[in-house]
């Protein structure tokens, strides 16, 4: 039985939640045309679709939420938001945005990106994706090889390819390549870890050809404490010093605080560069806000502030490793497959491999989706053909794994709701060769999964 570090917090406020009857679910699940996106949050027992935003706020975020300072512009909460970025982060200048995604657009635009120019990645997150595509621009993943195969066990499977790298730019010329970026951890890929050495390489490679480094930091207290566990010289460093080391290396990074922030809304865009912060503040301004908010109220930053510090506390890190390298070990336990090793905010299931018996036209990550709502009113998102897949005069191009994510929110589930999200996954096992396939009935053109609907085949 792998084991389960206590919650490094008692409970003090509570929210119900209500598992509603089986016929009750098959109706909400038909109504949403088998697509959980579709469903009612109360219509969930388990919400497993994001850790974005779905975390629990602490007392000490909630009082200080008290003191927010609402003024159009210098707030006090700026301030107290900008000692803690100021300590953590220790970029020149940060602009607060309402989430990750606003920090990337206003990257992109203040980096005057031109069509046709690149940005490399170890794998880009899909809005930042969406962010470079939207302006002409061109997302490149130089991840390392081992990172696509879901059985290979790595202590580091966010790392880049360094050699591919060095030769991409050689390729494309580094004038083509506005600025680079590296994700931490990486999301897309399953939420591993980068490493301080191979941060360092990027680094120095990217600074070699005077292309400037932002890092994608949703998860980087998680990042810093897998350095802290897996990383010789670092087992006697506090998670806070491994972040300063880890921005000491990069010209700037886009943040959602919605992860690592440990707050329901809010994120920002940092950097060094003077002209580069001109350009971002006057963007800021038209789409966000006053710089000194940034599309938040006064109290959000001060909630940011407080959460941005609990994260990197050791005893809830720990905690929050072990919560994901818990449930794997019971998914394990009931040989349900998933990506290797685990991370620290999701485990990804492989579809694919649970059930063999459907083609991938018969899109195994939405049945399985589809399943673990209508088994146990848990919501868990498919990552494969329909998130990714390219379908052309319908015929599939299928990105290399059929997963479901299940991410788990911060300090909201104890172990009894991972025991119950392991308990109905083992019941899906033991019938999974009678799970039907699906079919898509309608697709938007961009963005499928979010509003795409299905039918079982039968
Ligand atoms: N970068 C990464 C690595 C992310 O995981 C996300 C969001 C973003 C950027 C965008 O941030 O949502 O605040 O605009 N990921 C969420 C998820 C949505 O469910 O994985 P945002």
């Amino acid at each position: 039985m792998p084991k389960y570090i206590p919650e490094p917090f008692r409970i003090k406020m509570v929210e119900s939640i209500h598992l509603i009857d089986r016929k009750e679910r098959e109706a909400a699940l038909k109504r949403a045309g088998y697509n959980v996106f579709g469903l009612r949050s109360d219509e969930v027992y388990i919400d497993l679709m994001t850790d974005s935003g779905t975390g629990a706020m602490s007392d000490k975020q909630w009082s200080a939420m008290m003191h927010g300072d609402e003024a159009y512009a210098g707030a006090r909460s700026f301030f107290r938001l900008k000692e803690v970025i100021d300590e953590i982060f220790a970029f020149k200048h940060f602009v607060p945005v309402h989430q990750g995604r606003a920090a990337e657009n206003i990257l992109i635009e203040a980096m005057q990106m031109r069509p046709g120019q690149l940005v490399p990645s170890n794998m880009h997150f899909d809005t930042t994706e969406g962010n470079i595509r939207a302006r002409g621009g061109i997302p490149n993943n130089l991840i390392i090889q081992q990172a696509y195969d879901p059985k290979a066990i790595l202590d580091f499977k966010g790392d880049m390819d360094i050699d591919a790298l060095k030769a991409w730019i050689e390729k494309k010329g580094p004038e083509n390549i506005p600025f680079g970026m590296i994700t931490i951890t990486n999301n897309a890929g399953g939420g591993q870890p980068v490493s301080m050495a191979n941060l360092k390489a990027v680094s120095k490679v990217y600074r070699s050809y005077k292309i400037p480094f932002f890092i994608d930091a949703c998860r980087y207290a998680e990042n810093a404490y897998f350095i802290k566990l897996r990383e010789p010289g670092y087992a006697d460093k506090t998670p806070l010093e491994i972040a300063k080391e880890i921005f000491s290396l990069a010209d700037g990074a886009t943040m959602s605080a919605k992860k690592d922030g440990l707050v329901n809304m809010g994120g920002f865009l940092a950097m060094n560069d003077d002209d580069l912060f001109t350009r971002a503040r006057a963007a800021l301004i038209m789409r966000e806000g006053f710089p000194t908010y940034g599309g938040l109220s006064g109290r959000d930053l001060d909630a940011m502030a407080v959460g941005l510090k609990e994260a990197l506390r050791e005893d809830y890190l720990a905690y929050r490793l072990g919560q994901a390298e818990y449930l794997a070990g019971r998914l394990r336990d009931s040989g349900i497959p998933i990506i290797e090793p685990p991370g620290a905010h999701a485990i990804y299931m492989d579809a694919a491999r649970l059930l063999p018996h459907l083609a991938r036209e018969q899109l195994p990550g939405q049945a399985l989706s589809a399943a673990l709502y209508l088994e146990g009113g848990i919501r868990a998102v498919e990552i494969g053909a329909v998130a990714f897949g390219q379908l052309v005069n319908g015929k599939w191009d299928f990105p290399a794994l059929e997963l479901v994510r299940m991410a788990i929110p911060r300090r909201v589930y104890t172990q009894s709701h991972l025991d119950y999200a392991a308990d109905v996954l083992a019941e899906i096992k033991t019938t999974a060769s009678k799970l039907k396939g699906m079919k898509m009935t309608y697709a938007p053109e961009l963005l499928r999964h979010f509003t795409a609907k299905f039918e079982v085949l039968n």
